[in-house]
């Protein structure tokens, strides 16, 4: 198979740094309360374990899996849950933990089904966000990068299962 060829986006260390960030916000926004981290697997678990070990508030830990049938390189709007979380959100703060959010479609889906369970609030944040190429208005409250272009691998970001476990941040080329 052809090898694709990759360049570097975000490498390790500015990762690390901007995790950081994320988590010192998330700590003063929430101190004092119950808070319970959504990760939606796979993509999001490296950067959920990172941002977990930075947050210097309490905190639950919880996982949830979508599938959208398709292309499987964009969102077909066609999404089902393979794995729900398995923690009582009643009454919770909710935070959705997400690799990265495209046009937005699976990020609608999984607030529209929480919301039903009634948590205090539910804030969003994910390490990429291609903003521009939303189909449904959806906003993160945590944003670790804004990508224009391009298709991004690595730190939990798959290409076809591949490059998932990278420690750096690629862009493939085309
Ligand atoms: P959305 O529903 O279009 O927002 O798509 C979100 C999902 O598509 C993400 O959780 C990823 O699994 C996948 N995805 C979208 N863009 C990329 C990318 O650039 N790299 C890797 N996965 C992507
Ligand atoms: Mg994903």
């Amino acid at each position: 198979m052809k090898e694709l060829r990759k360049k570097i986006l975000y490498p390790r260390e500015v990762i690390d740094q901007r995790v950081k960030e994320l988590a010192d916000a998330i700590s003063h926004d929430l101190e004092g309360k119950e808070v319970v981290l959504i990760g939606v697997l796979k993509g999001a678990f490296i950067f959920l374990a990172d941002l977990a070990r930075h947050l210097k508030i309490s905190h639950s830990v919880d996982f949830t899996r979508l599938a959208s049938y398709g292309s499987g390189l964009v969102s077909s709007g066609n999404i089902t849950v393979t794995k729900d979380i398995e923690t009582d959100i009643e009454g919770k703060e909710v935070i959705i933990v997400e690799d990265i959010i495209d046009t937005g479609i699976t990020m609608a889906f999984l607030r529209e089904r929480l919301e039903k369970r009634r948590p205090a609030s539910i804030r969003i944040c994910t390490l990429i966000d291609k903003k521009h190429r939303r189909e449904i208005a959806i906003d993160a409250d945590y944003v670790g990068f804004a990508v224009d272009e391009g298709f991004i691998v690595g730190y939990g970001l798959d290409f076809d299962e591949k490059f998932r476990c990278l420690p750096d941040i690629y862009v493939i080329e085309e």
